[in-house]
């Protein structure tokens, strides 16, 4: 599978020259944002979903559709019936867009805040298990808190539910004999089998994580540039021999 990462350096750049590909809907939405800043990301994200999306399948970025689904997963409503798999998450100027095929996949990255009260915000979200490692770590719990919390909902965003339902019968454990960064995943006690699951290091004080419905998946992590969508690029034909 891809991970692609879109930060700060050319946010400004997608959002100039690929904004044209966006639906009116996704223009209204844009200016729903009272900040800049915000505005920016979400035009930067979904018109880099859009073209990403139109090389993998081989469609115009303005041609495709989007819906939602019941918990609020974007899907592709148009080309229909095709096995791309996606996911996006944002945090402060930066944003990661997952693709794989025939799976279900998500993905999540979050900035480490300081002040927060870890004991109250994961309260109802973690399980009893991922409630006990968080107090392990105490007084030094925000990495194990962002840890824990990337990671489940990465998993609940691959399942399409995010945290509206039962997120606390999830628990998301440490798996060092699959690898480093590796963990996995069980739902009331019983482990959820065939799921490759992983932290995503992206820097200090970034913490990532994904989950995808596929045994032992390869990921690949590539980075965004004004290259990848840049006129007479190679990148579209690199990309297509990749997949
Ligand atoms: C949806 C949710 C998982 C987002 O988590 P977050 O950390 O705030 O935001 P992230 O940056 O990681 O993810 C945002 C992206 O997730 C995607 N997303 C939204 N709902 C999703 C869901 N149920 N499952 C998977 N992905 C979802 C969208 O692509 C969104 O990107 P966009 O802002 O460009 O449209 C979390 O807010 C949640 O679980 N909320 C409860 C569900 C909810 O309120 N749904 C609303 C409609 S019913």
């Amino acid at each position: 599978m891809h991970v692609w990462v879109l930060d700060e350096p050319v946010i400004g750049q997608a959002c100039s020259s690929l904004v044209h590909t966006l639906s009116q809907d996704e223009r209204q939405h844009a200016q729903a944002y009272r900040h800049e800043g915000d505005r920016n990301n979400f035009i930067a994200r979904r018109s880099m979903l859009r073209w990403l999306i139109g090389v993998y399948l081989r469609s115009r970025p303005e041609s495709l559709r989007f819906n939602v689904t019941r918990h609020g997963k974007p899907a592709l409503q148009w080309p229909r019936g095709t096995r791309l798999a996606f996911n996006v998450s944002h945090t402060d100027g930066l944003a990661l867009l997952a693709f794989a095929l025939n799976c279900r996949v998500g993905i999540d990255v979050e900035r480490q805040i300081e002040g927060i009260d870890f004991a109250n915000v994961g309260r109802g979200i973690f399980s009893p298990v991922e409630e006990s490692v968080l107090a392990a770590a105490r007084p030094d719990s925000a990495t194990a808190f962002l840890s824990i919390w990337t990671r489940k909902e990465a998993l609940l965003k691959a399942l399409g539910s995010g945290l509206l339902v039962e997120p606390a019968s999830y628990t998301t454990e440490d798996a060092p004999a699959l690898g480093e960064g590796r963990w996995h995943a069980s739902k009331k006690g019983t482990r959820i089998a065939g799921w490759t699951c992983m932290d995503l290091g992206l820097g200090p004080e970034v913490q990532g994580a994904l989950a995808v419905s596929l045994d032992d998946a390869c990921v690949t992590l590539c980075r965004c540039s004004p290259s990848t969508w840049a006129e007479n690029s190679s990148f579209e034909t690199n990309l297509l021999s990749v997949i």
